[in-house]
């Protein structure tokens, strides 16, 4: 699956999405383009979104809509993009995206970014002149780490490089330009027969994958870094944390040592391309047996029963496309699961 120069493709993509939704219409795929002196190429200017739309037993639904869409407007808020979109117009607009696709399941990716004025263009590092643009597109998207990996596990590595730190590039962002270090780690990884690579914070506890977040079972308790770990406040991390509190599970926020990876008795990762992946091995060494844990599997199932509609979520969570209706969010459009911390609560609009 995984070449060891990492240039096949490794994600399948049946199919794409023939239009795209721009600045309030749908505009053809072949005409969604920019011009190569448009500021986010040169300085990484961007946020965007990773939402997933499955094909539930009622019709395809996308999964924590709300959550995401507010997400996508915190990392706009963080980054000074000063863009005229709400929630209500941005869920409309992708739940509209996913009508006219037709797919019964697929991936959702909103981005606003900065362009450029060609009229009147700006070369410099200040982006307050550029034009912003806002962009959702979608396509049907296979296993993120691997047909397998959902049962049989993945192998790992920790990165030699850190994750950013929170006064330098904002974690809890979901920019562009994060994720040039989430490259550096993924790459390393791939080039070493990895499938993924863990990165530590810059104190040296553990962060989270290069493009998921990540628990650790040691007995029966669950663990996940805390949002101080320069983590993203993952959506499906807040999933599997409600989850795990629905089936009496106790779960955790802690610093985590690189060491303890290694003698954990589970450890997985969960994100909305990985959804809930196993871990098997941490730089060859084998977490407890070697798969997945007992744990591990008791939470992807109710994850997965709860993406087919075929079990109630705790929350709003499904957002079906043919009904038409965003279901309201949980807690004000973002949901942080109220669980024993040892950081101070972080204040999500
Ligand atoms: C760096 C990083 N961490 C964590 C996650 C998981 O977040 P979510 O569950 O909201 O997809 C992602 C995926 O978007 C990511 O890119």
């Amino acid at each position: 699956m995984f070449s060891k120069d990492g240039k096949h493709k490794d994600v399948k993509t049946p199919r794409i999405c023939d239009v795209v939704w721009h600045d309030g219409e749908f505009i053809n795929w072949n005409d969604a383009r920019v011009h190569v002196m448009s500021h986010v190429l040169h300085y990484g200017s961007s946020i965007f979104e990773g939402i997933r739309c499955y094909s539930a037993k009622q019709g395809p639904a996308i999964f924590r809509l709300r959550e995401h869409i507010q997400r996508f407007l915190n990392s706009a808020k963080i980054y000074r993009m000063d863009h005229p979109w709400t929630l209500d117009q941005l869920c409309r607009a992708s739940i509209e995206l996913v009508q006219r696709s037709g797919m019964d399941q697929c991936y959702i990716r909103p981005i606003l970014f900065r362009s450029l004025d060609e009229d009147h263009p700006a070369f410099g590092v200040n982006p307050f002149p550029n034009p912003l643009a806002c962009y959702i597109g979608a396509w049907d998207w296979g296993k993120y780490l691997g047909d397998e990996a959902i049962e049989q596990g993945v192998d790992v590595c920790v990165s030699t490089w850190n994750r950013l730190t929170p006064n330098s590039m904002p974690a809890m962002a979901k920019s562009g330009a994060n994720y040039m270090n989430s490259q550096l780690i993924k790459m390393e990884a791939l080039l070493n027969g990895f499938a993924e690579g863990i990165a530590l914070d810059d104190r040296g506890y553990v962060s989270e994958g290069s493009g998921e977040n990540i628990f650790l079972v040691t007995g029966d308790i669950v663990l996940t870094p805390p949002l101080s770990s320069s983590i993203l406040p993952g959506i499906t991390r807040d999933s599997v944390i409600q989850i795990c509190q629905e089936l009496g599970i106790t779960v955790k926020e802690r610093t985590i040592q690189r060491a303890a990876l290694y003698v954990a008795d589970e450890l997985f990762f969960s994100g909305t391309a990985a959804e809930v992946t196993p871990i098997r091995s941490v730089d060859r060494i084998m977490v407890g047996q070697g798969g997945r844990g007992p744990i591990t599997e008791k939470i992807q199932r109710v994850f997965f029963e709860i993406t087919k509609g075929e079990r109630r979520a705790p929350g709003n969570w499904l957002t079906y496309v043919n009904a038409g209706k965003v279901a309201p969010a949980d807690n004000n459009g973002f949901s942080t699961a109220a669980i024993e911390s040892e950081t101070a609560a972080i204040i999500v609009k």
